[in-house]
């Protein structure tokens, strides 16, 4: 037993209740304790200490200047005292609202693992990511709960979010029924190691984002549009004839022959000069060709995981309007059934699906957020991982139907996640900014209700990056050579 109810000022209520601690107990830890209404299921919400000893200023004065404290055991009227939060209480046959409190004296007790499962909606065979904090429980998750709709990893820099999503990564390859597609958009080339796991890489696809191609017949006026904001509508409905005479005499062309169809179309002149200046800088991009590469049966493969490295293209246009291209392919090809169900993980979300200021200029934000709203009806998911979800489009985050959440605590960003996830209590909005490392708080579908977990260590190897002293000694044993050499 932990301990035992007592009557205080605030209760015991139907709301809350404190008891007097003989173990250790832990802050959001789960409690048990039995009432009228059956056994009440609670959340520690804190834990303090009292001492009736101390409670006076006066006295306290009094006993440290007679050197009192060291003849009285005061140590003796020391009291642990946890306090928690009801939860609901477990019936025969359900769980209901409590209506009855418990009773001063009523032993508190840990709630038995199985029942704590239950009532988080653990999945035996769900998504083994990591134990329940200060349980022996795995918290496997669902797998449908989990990207039925979308998934959101929201965290400050250096909490554990790529790592986390490798183990997530994990256990989707590690599947034998319930197979989705997975494409990675890796900012940094975080997850190349992936490719070189010899239990994972077999299943891994790695397409480094600057030899990617998208056949120039592929791309929509609109499109066009959407990479140069600036088209005039005239400019845009001009181009569409353009492209649709093209496609008429030719299977496949490139932007130079777009260009050279432009400018030998009737189109007015200053149309075709300003459609012409458009269509050269998009072709500086040099994304577009007359063939796909990959092919776009290679893009992604059912169970399998391909990851687009864009850590060698410094423009962020450029990645937006990579990311859009292939967005809005795989979203086209799921919705005509030609590949299978399949997740989209984004990394630094907040970088292709901005809100505020930087939203109108973001070449992928339209595609995200529609995958976003419709994406689910086809199979087609989402998970958005970001450091910053304040800058992260309000509509995309909002159909995020999971969050993880892991060390946030910048109070912007916290604030945010208060408004954007509505299950979330403010005593855990608090704990969100002492977690540790790999430590996560999961809400939403995937959770019944909001628990707090560590993610499990990593199979799979962890891509290196250098660390500043690295890069230092690199960069000086390099210059030795150099220096060497002039020799
Ligand atoms: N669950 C974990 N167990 C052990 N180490 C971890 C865990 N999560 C993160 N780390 C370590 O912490 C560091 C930061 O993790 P990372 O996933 O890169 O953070 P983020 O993506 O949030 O910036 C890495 O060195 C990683 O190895
Ligand atoms: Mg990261």
């Amino acid at each position: 037993m932990l301990g035992k109810v007592i009557a205080s000022d605030q209760g015991p209520s139907v709301f809350e209740f404190s008891f007097v601690v003989n173990e250790l107990v832990k802050k959001n830890q789960f409690v048990t304790v039995n009432s009228k209404n059956g056994l009440i299921l609670g959340r520690v919400t804190n834990v303090f200490k009292t001492n009736k000893y101390f409670e006076s200023i006066g006295a306290v004065q009094e006993i440290s200047k007679n050197k009192m404290d060291l003849a009285f055991p005061t140590k003796d009227w020391e009291y642990t005292v946890a306090k928690v939060k009801c939860l609901g209480a477990f019936t025969d046959k359900s769980f209901i609202r409590v209506t009855y409190p418990p009773s001063p004296g009523e032993g508190v007790s840990n709630i038995d693992t199985k029942l704590l499962g239950n009532f988080l909606g653990i999945d035996k065979e769900g998504l083994d990511i990591g134990t329940i904090l200060n349980y022996d429980l795995k918290s496997k998750l669902n797998l449908t709960s989990m990207f039925q709709k979308h998934l959101a990893i929201l965290a400050m820099s250096g909490s554990g979010k790529s790592y986390g999503c490798s183990v997530i990564l994990e256990e989707l390859l590690n599947r034998r029924n319930g197979k989705i597609g997975i494409i990675l958009i890796d900012n940094h080339g975080e997850y190349t190691g992936f490719k070189k796991d010899s239990k994972y890489g077999s299943k891994v696809k790695l397409i480094d984002a600057k030899d990617m191609k998208f056949s120039t017949e592929n791309v929509s006026p609109g499109m066009f549009r959407a990479i140069m904001p600036m088209m005039s509508h005239a400019q845009v409905r001009d181009l569409g004839k353009v492209l649709h005479k093209l496609k008429q005499i030719k299977k496949s062309f490139s932007m130079d022959d777009l260009i050279e169809a432009v400018l030998e179309s009737d189109t007015q002149d200053m149309v075709k000069e300003a459609l012409v200046g458009w269509l050269n800088s998009i072709n500086r991009m040099n994304i577009f060709s007359t063939s796909n590469y990959p092919n776009d049966s290679e893009l992604i493969k059912q169970g399998e995981l391909t990851i687009l490295d864009l850590s060698k293209i410094l423009d962020l246009k450029k990645k937006q309007t990579i990311v859009s291209l292939i967005s809005r392919k795989l979203f086209n090809l799921r919705r005509k059934e030609q590949i299978s169900p399949y997740v989209e993980i984004i990394e630094e979300a907040h970088n292709f699906c901005p809100s505020g200021d930087a939203q109108d200029n973001a070449i992928s934000r339209g595609i995200i957020e529609t995958l976003a709203r419709e994406g689910r009806k086809f199979h087609a998911s989402l998970c958005l991982i970001s450091q910053r979800p304040v800058k992260l489009s309000t509509t995309a985050l909002s159909q995020c139907n999971t969050q993880i959440i892991m060390r946030i605590t910048n109070p912007s960003d916290l604030n945010h996640i208060r408004e954007s996830a509505e299950a979330i209590s403010s005593e855990e909005l608090e704990s969100i900014s002492s977690l540790g490392v790999g430590e996560a708080l999961v809400i939403g579908e995937a959770a019944k209700y909001p628990f707090f977990f560590k993610f499990r260590k990593r199979e799979s190897i962890e891509t290196h990056s250098k660390n500043i002293e690295e890069y230092a000694d690199f960069y000086e044993s390099k210059s030795s050579l150099a220096s060497a050499d002039d020799f």
